[in-house]
């Protein structure tokens, strides 16, 4: 696979989407007036033939958080394809259970992103093409394959619930495939490496070790984590991104010396979690609230298994003790009663971070939540620093904050997957009314965008890559909530690999 130019809106036939040789049988012409096809199209036009970049431009190999959230999309259109999607994932799963945040595609050229293979070795020289098992590289020690390079870093846990959510598009072929018995013990060993390995505040929630793993890279909330990082000299690396994104939409040249210094501190010593002194160590409510949310996954595809055949390794109940258990610690440690935000807590200072950001709401997708927290959290989504139903999405960052800007990358920005949470979770407590306006809002943002990475968060206007996998992804599975969705299966070639 080699990167090809993004393809336009409006005209683009599916039947020319490069990838996986999906054209035989496609369907015609995708009309400017029907968005679900266009939909469609991005999935199919991303799809490598084993998974799917989350851009063919920025990103051009496998991001983990990007592919749970295709997964969920992709459901609707190809069960099997979805499955695909994120067992090649967890194919890549490291010995001590860690799903790395990349990986990379061997047929993409180095140069085409940074930092790539090389960075990271994390299976030594021996790595693409070599036969499975440990490798030599960086990671050896951590358990990285030896088939395949990947980074040693780790994204937000949205990856069991996106397995519930795509076995329960066809449970039936999901039981003949055995879908969920192969990927359970593999979530597992990620929770487990998450809720052991990751403590590292003791307090039991799962840390991260650099702004990359929120996935929201450049937030506000990591300034004065990363003030006390040395850059590495800019001239010691080539910023790929800047290839194809706006130098003001992405994060500055001295944030990403940081983010290489971070990295590369991590390689060198093993990606060792334990014993080590992280320069950057973080409590990040989101990537806690995912683990939660796909806790209470885990508790359901437990419990499907036990009912199809042998008992799982661990009962429906032990999650769901698990989930309830990581619900107390991130109230207990993450809370901020009089600000009605979750907060992150820099591990460094033991001390809050008094940030507003959209992160800090995410814990709404969390059933066990107390009520007067819900209800706080969803006042502050109504109020100033976010004004959800009155702005379009949801801004990633505090618009009243001293770093907001509306075109950077984390620092205010409205992302479509943050909506799609934020919708979850509003349901899950009650407030239908704000989750149909969020959700009308994703499905006319994302068609009138041409499926934009992000928007501006007081316009709407696309900013970013376009024909943005996820973006494509959750806005069907938005729409196919309504009950004109089935048109848009029809996007989907009748022929070819499902
Ligand atoms: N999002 C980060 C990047 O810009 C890391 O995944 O490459």
């Amino acid at each position: 696979m080699t990167a090809v130019p993004a393809r336009g809106r409006g005209a683009t036939a599916l039947s020319a989407a490069p990838g996986g040789g999906s054209g035989a049988g496609g369907p015609g012409p995708v009309r400017a007036d029907d968005p679900w096809r266009a939909a469609a199209a991005v999935l199919l036009g991303n799809w490598t033939g084993s998974s799917t970049v989350p851009s063919r431009t920025l990103y051009p190999h496998q991001w983990s958080w990007d592919s749970a959230f295709v997964a969920i999309g992709l459901r609707h259109l190809s069960p099997r394809r979805a499955q695909r999607e994120l067992e090649m994932l967890l194919g890549a799963q490291w010995g001590d259970g860690r799903i790395p945040h990349i990986v990379f595609n061997p047929a993409v050229p180095h140069a085409a992103y940074f930092p790539g293979p090389d960075f990271w070795r994390s299976a030594g020289s021996g790595g693409a093409g070599s036969s499975a098992g440990t490798g030599t590289g960086a990671g050896a020690r951590a358990g990285a394959p030896a088939h395949t390079q990947t980074s040693g870093l780790v994204q937000p846990p949205v990856h069991a619930l996106a397995a519930l959510l795509v076995h329960r598009a066809d449970p039936a072929a999901s039981a003949r495939r055995g879908f969920l018995a192969r990927v359970y013990p593999r979530l597992l060993a990620w929770h487990r490496y998450l809720t052991e390995d990751r403590d590292l505040g003791g307090g039991g929630l799962a840390a991260i070790v650099h702004p990359w793993e929120s996935g929201m890279d450049n937030s506000p909330c990591w300034d004065g984590p990363l003030a006390r990082i040395e850059p590495a000299p800019a001239a010691s690396f080539h910023r790929a991104d800047l290839d194809h994104g706006d130098p003001a939409d992405r994060p500055t040249d001295l944030d990403y010396g940081r983010y290489v210094r971070l990295a590369a501190d991590y390689r060198d010593a093993g990606y060792a979690d334990a014993g080590v002194r992280h320069g950057f160590a973080v409590e990040d409510p989101c990537v806690n609230a995912l683990l939660i949310a796909s806790e209470e996954a885990m508790a359901e595809i437990a419990a499907e298994l036990a009912a199809a055949g042998p008992a799982p390794a661990a009962a429906p109940g032990a999650h769901r003790e698990r989930a309830a258990r990581l619900t107390e610690a991130l109230v207990a440690r993450l809370w901020d009663a009089g600000a009605g935000i979750f907060r992150c807590r820099d591990l460094r200072t033991d001390r809050p971070v008094e940030e507003y950001s959209v992160a800090g709401l995410t814990p709404l997708l969390a059933s066990g939540l107390p009520p007067a927290v819900a209800g706080a959290l969803r006042n502050t989504l109504a109020g100033e620093h976010f004004r959800v139903g009155e702005l379009p999405l949801v801004a990633s960052y505090d618009l009243k904050g001293r770093a907001f800007d509306r075109t950077r990358y984390w620092r205010g920005p409205a992302w479509f997957n943050t909506a799609w949470l934020l919708e979850r979770g509003l349901r899950r407590h009650g407030a239908d009314g704000t989750a149909d306006a969020l959700r009308r809002a994703v499905l006319t943002g994302a068609a009138a965008s041409g499926f934009a990475e992000y928007v501006d968060p007081l316009t709407g206007t696309g900013r970013g890559a376009r024909d943005f996998s996820w973006t494509a992804a959750l806005a069907l599975d938005l729409a196919a909530r309504d009950a004109a969705w089935p048109a848009a299966r029809g996007a989907w070639p009748a022929a070819g690999p499902r």
